[in-house]
């Protein structure tokens, strides 16, 4: 099989660039055409590396990517899930080059949606390719590559609870994670919930003129900004009632087992131009970014942001705001907490309004799982040294909904690094990441094959 993957090397490339030069941002309605545009090239590439049944199932969104090859109905069957969709490339200014033009600099794919999803999604395709190729495949396969992860999942949500039949499986194979270091390859175990809304402060009914009226009424702006900066404490724990109500808190024993995973806060400071991290007061930023709660605010605006000054109180002030979830909050509980918590602390002098966007739950993975272990040995046999168990803060809606409708784990097998920028600009994957991808991936699914048996 290595041969067949290093004499295709720059195929496999060439083809992911091609990819990469349609723009699916799932967010914008703008690019409509190229996100249908992207899920018609991944079904053409799914069929031309040999699935079976291949088809674009029609969503109240964007469609779904099916395909499938069954080699036999006994043997255990992977579901593959990864998403064509990416993050809207804004700011365009601070791209080296357009996100859009795909480059490889210093060993490095960049463009928007290199690693998040396009490039760990299509090491999943070549890596069906090569088993085909080299007769190889030693179980049952199928294939769900959805359009609309970037935006909450909400139609693949449906789609599974309606297509329990077409997606039965053993497990959930997913790239779309990262690993600590090329030398130190780990396996996702965790992923945080989330709760995504959006708030609407209103003073008076129309701008006003800040010397006329500056004093005398409410500033929406200052008042979004004073609720907002009262929802964290001074050890930066979170103020809303109940909050933490149902958080799991870690015993000493995992907490030092998590320790053991190499970090070095220096260079992650380093990288990151920081003199200082920062979050909840007791507990590690590997913990912080993992096993604990958060509320961040991702956008604010409101009154007048262009050139020069403008004397000016506005009438409205907005926000959005996200919480990262972990094991047993529930997204249906935060929002409402939430929700309660921010209209409680309104002032008379404006009104507001809270309007919830999507959510997710939490998740664990087993590590004692006979996928895990085929897992491991994949990774540990392309990269020479056993993959570290590390839990993640980022979140995948989809991942806690295969456990609860189709009753399914899932192995997070990711292969992008911290410093490939997803969501940021000059996002980028390594040649050799996206290769050590296609070579892995195969070793899981004969691992996988042969200790189910
Ligand atoms: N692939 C990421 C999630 C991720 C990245 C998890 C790295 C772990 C490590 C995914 O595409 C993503 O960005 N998810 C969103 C959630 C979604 C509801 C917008 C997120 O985490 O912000
Ligand atoms: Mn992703
Ligand atoms: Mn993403």
């Amino acid at each position: 099989m290595n041969q067949y993957i290093s004499d295709n090397k720059d195929r496999f490339i060439n083809e992911l660039m091609d990819m990469l030069r349609i723009p699916s941002v799932s967010a914008d309605p703008k690019f409509k055409q190229d996100v249908l545009r992207t899920a018609e090239y991944v079904a053409q590439k799914l069929t031309e590396a040999g699935a079976d049944n291949v088809e674009l199932c029609e969503t109240g969104g964007y469609p779904i990517v099916y395909g499938d090859k069954i080699i036999d109905p006994a043997l255990p069957t992977v579901l593959v899930y990864g998403h064509y969709d990416v993050q809207p490339a804004d700011p365009y200014e601070l791209w080296h080059s357009p996100p859009f033009e795909p480059v490889i600099k210093d060993g490095k794919i960049y463009a928007r949606g290199a690693c998040d999803d396009k490039g760990q999604m299509y090491m999943h395709v070549k890596a069906f390719e090569v088993m085909m190729q080299n007769n190889a495949l030693p179980c049952n396969v199928k294939f769900m590559i959805e359009g609309e992860e970037e935006v909450g999942s909400e139609n693949l949500a449906t789609f599974v609870k309606g297509n329990k039949t077409k997606l039965a499986a053993d497990v959930i194979l997913i790239s779309d994670t990262g690993m600590l270091g090329n030398d130190t390859p780990s396996i996702t175990t965790g992923l945080r919930g989330m709760s995504y809304l959006e708030v609407e402060v209103t003073g008076p009914n129309r701008d006003l003129h800040s010397g006329l009226y500056g004093g005398a009424v409410a500033n929406p702006i200052n008042i979004l900004c004073q609720m907002i900066a009262s929802m964290h404490d001074e050890n930066n724990h979170i103020t809303i009632p109940g909050f933490y109500d149902n958080v799991q808190e870690l015993s000493q024993e995992e907490r030092a087992e998590m320790a053991r995973a190499p970090f070095d806060l220096e260079k992650y400071k380093q990288a990151l131009d920081l003199t200082d991290v920062h979050g909840e007061a007791g507990y590690t930023t590997m913990e912080r970014n993992s096993i604990r709660p958060t509320l961040d605010v991702n956008g604010i605006w409101g009154g007048y942001t262009g050139e020069g000054a403008k004397t000016v109180i506005p009438s409205k002030a907005f926000a959005k705001i996200s919480m990262r979830l972990v094991p047993n909050q529930t997204s249906a509980e935060i929002t409402e907490k939430f929700q309660k918590h921010f209209e409680s602390i309104a002032p008379k002098s404006v009104r507001v309004l809270v309007k919830p966007h999507h959510g997710g739950e939490p998740v664990v993975t087993p590590t004692n799982s006979v996928a895990y272990q085929a897992a491991a040995r994949a990774y540990e046999t392309t990269f020479g040294v056993k993959p570290v168990p590390v839990r993640s803060g980022g979140s995948i809606p989809i991942v806690a909904m295969f456990k609860s409708e189709l009753g399914l784990d899932s192995v997070l097998m990711g292969f992008g690094l911290d410093s490939d920028a997803i969501h940021s600009p000059n996002e980028s994957f390594g040649v050799f990441n996206f290769m050590k991808g296609i070579e892995t991936i195969p070793m899981f699914y004969q691992y996988y094959a042969e200790m189910s048996k």
